[in-house]
């Protein structure tokens, strides 16, 4: 399907029908300015195409649509479905989802609407099928965007019909009832079911089944998706030619429905992402995302949907971006595969939730430093028109991640309760980072074999067919990296015999026969001089497997005894951490493992450059970002195309300084 723009897409979420026509005619010359060539629209706008049940009216569409598109701005079009009119919760209030005390959630705010909901699909599917007939071959029309950021309040829903649906979905998956039970091993504490008609949406009590919780995820995720899709085929049959997407929330994971499984369904993948000002390290989070939209888009160019110009509203505190900013953000997101810089939103809103939310053109007007940051970005972004279609270089490293292995650690009471699903793999994501070595964050049944080095980090769950296919890839050559509590459970999440890491026993050669997790800021030291925190594993290493005691544990009570191993299994080798290193040993044990599989830096770049390659048939482009407040340096020879500039052998790169080189050798 056709990008929506020519060149890199640049724009963000616009909602005219909060401004009076003034205020919509001034932002169309400041999106002129700014270099604006896409907007989403219609969002929350349903009650205003459809006033009254079954009363539709387009005409403030068709004055939107008409003037985005007389003023060359394209439009990527949003069914309003996240925003239920107040008259369907009157007439309908049976659609609202209810919590896990059985209640209603009030009207108001959006996607008040339980997603196994045959009423609200009804009423979503006449609106949706409205507007497209109506916009259908429209010149501003260059994208559908499916509802808004799908299950963001509404993905768990415990009312009648979702209990009714989660039965069937059961029946479907399992067959007899005797199945269900063996496979959540409901003779734990007796709560063997007789029928199908027992079983019920976890909620009420603590500590459910894990079996259990685990499927309701899966369950939820798959009936929001089933909406999406039949809003997909309504505006496929329709709009045949016209790309749909979903706007995305993906972040570290586990995600609030299966992005990666939902992947395939988008014409575009599509994303939102924001960063948490006070964060350290919100350069590597957007990072981290990113790479995780590109394993999700098969390495095509996926789209940025929305970020901010500015500081959010739903943190404790919500601080502005710090000059510079703005722009290192978007084009971060550009070098990982984005071939599209869009926000939330266009203009500031004074009244409602989110009125405090930054935009492109904040409270204070066009005369404010951020949007002039704005119409500075907006020239970057033209600059680099030539990268759109490109794709970022293939990686060496895999990082494994599933969001069903973060629903089956959460689901259920483990020996540590809490810790983040993407903790681990996030410290190893950000060394990896800081030696600018690009890692694919690929589901675990992604082709591996492309890949020097797999890093498996404390991936809960593996499906058997997932841990041969590991298996594989180390026998025939490839290096893993596995850390603790991974390949623990199976997809029923329940426990895997024999001991730690599962399956993956095969390939490491040692296993664990008990988890030890350390309190709060308690350490271990390691016997080579390395630190660990939070976690031990009580392993067993032997020499005549051929297991190689890379680290023992120095002191606590397993002092003596193995911390880390390495093994040589077929032609490859497979590393297994069995606890959580503190950043500096974790740097080192990172070096040692990209020197074995001789994987290195994209460019050679100072402490803190970012450095990051897309190609296209004919050129290679090396974005730099500077993310360090002192002055730092990358060997590369090109053209800026941000600047113009030639730079041979070495750029510099003052603090937070970006540098998006077409390089005069095309490195592919
Ligand atoms: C999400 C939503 C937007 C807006 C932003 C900012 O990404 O899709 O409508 O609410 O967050 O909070």
């Amino acid at each position: 399907m056709r990008w929506p723009t020519k060149g890199l897409s640049f724009g963000g979420d616009y909602s005219p029908e909060q401004w009076s026509w003034d205020v919509v005619l001034e932002d169309i010359d400041l999106m002129h300015e700014a270099g604006v060539n896409l907007v989403t629209l219609g969002v929350f706008s349903w009650v205003i195409h459809e006033p009254r049940d079954g009363h539709f009216d387009f005409s403030w569409l068709d004055r939107m649509l008409d003037l985005l598109s007389d003023n060359g701005i394209g439009v990527d079009l949003a069914t309003p479905t996240a925003a239920v009119p107040m008259w369907l919760h009157r007439l309908h209030p049976e659609i609202l989802p209810q919590d896990t005390h059985g209640h209603p959630l009030a009207p108001g705010g959006r996607l008040g609407w339980c997603p196994s909901s045959p009423v609200f699909r009804t009423y979503a599917l006449r609106i949706v099928e409205r507007l497209a007939e109506h916009a259908a071959g429209h010149p501003a029309l260059r994208m559908w965007h499916v509802s808004n950021e799908l299950g963001g309040g509404n993905a768990r829903c415990h009312c009648p019909i979702s209990n009714a649906r989660f039965r069937e979905w059961l029946a479907a998956k399992y067959r007899t009832v005797t199945a269900l039970n063996a496979a959540w091993g409901m003779s734990f504490w007796g709560n063997t079911y007789s029928s199908f008609e027992e079983v019920t949406t976890p909620w009420g009590i603590t500590a459910h089944n894990p079996g259990h919780l685990l499927d309701y995820e899966r369950f939820s995720s798959d009936e929001l998706l089933a909406h999406f899709r039949a809003e997909k085929d309504v505006l496929r049959r329709l709009t045949p030619d016209v790309p749909i997407t979903t706007n995305f929330m993906v972040g570290l994971g586990p995600d609030v429905v299966d992005y990666t499984r939902w992947a395939g369904e988008m014409d575009i993948v599509a994303n939102d992402h924001y960063t948490f000002g006070p964060d350290p390290l919100k350069h590597e989070d957007l990072a981290f995302s990113g790479d995780r939209m590109r394993g999700m888009s098969g390495g095509r160019p996926w789209m940025l949907m929305e970020h901010a110009a500015g500081a959010g509203s739903w943190h404790p505190i919500n601080q502005p971006k710090v000059p510079g900013e703005i722009s290192r953000h978007a084009i971060a997101h550009l070098a990982r595969g984005s071939d599209s810089v869009m926000f939330f939103q266009w203009r500031a809103s004074t009244s409602g939730t989110e009125q405090f939310h930054s935009a492109m053109v904040p409270h204070a007007g066009p005369d404010s430093a951020v949007f002039r940051d704005v119409i500075a970005l907006g020239r970057q972004v033209a600059a680099l028109a030539e990268v759109q279609g490109s794709i970022v270089e293939p990686a060496d490293v895999a990082l494994l991640h599933d969001n069903e292995a973060g629903w089956a650690l959460r689901s259920g009471l483990k020996p540590m309760n809490g810790h983040g699903y993407a903790d681990t793999a996030r410290a190893i994501h950000n060394a990896l980072f800081e030696r600018a070595v690009t890692t694919d964050i690929v589901p675990p049944w992604a082709d591996l074999d492309r890949y020097r080095l797999v890093v498996i980090p404390g991936l809960f769950l593996l499906s058997d067919e997932n841990a041969q296919a590991v298996q594989a890839y180390v026998e025939s050559g490839g290096t893993v990296l596995i850390t603790w509590f991974s390949g623990v459970v199976d997809e029923r999440n329940a426990v895997r015999r024999g001991g730690y890491p599962g399956l993956l026993r095969s390939v490491t050669g040692s296993l664990s026969e008990e988890l030890f997790p350390l309190d709060g800021q308690d350490a271990v030291r390691l016997d080579n001089g390395w630190t660990g925190r939070r976690w031990m594993e009580r392993m067993r290493a032997p020499q005549h497997a051929g297991v190689e005691t890379v680290a023992s544990y120095a002191d606590g009570a397993y002092a003596g005894e193995p911390a880390i191993t390495r093994r040589r299994t077929g032609a490859g080798t497979a590393w297994y951490l069995s606890t959580d290193l503190d950043a500096a040993s974790l740097g080192e044990l990172v070096d040692r493992v990209l020197s074995e599989t001789q994987i290195r830096p994209t460019a050679v770049v100072a402490p803190g450059v970012e450095a990051v390659r897309r190609a296209s048939s004919d050129a290679s482009y090396l974005f730099l970002i500077n993310h360090a407040d002192v002055d730092g340096w990358a060997q590369a020879s090109g053209t800026d195309l941000l600047t113009g500039h030639e730079h041979s052998e070495l750029v510099s790169l003052p603090p937070g300084a970006v540098a998006v080189l077409r390089e005069h050798t095309p490195q592919r």
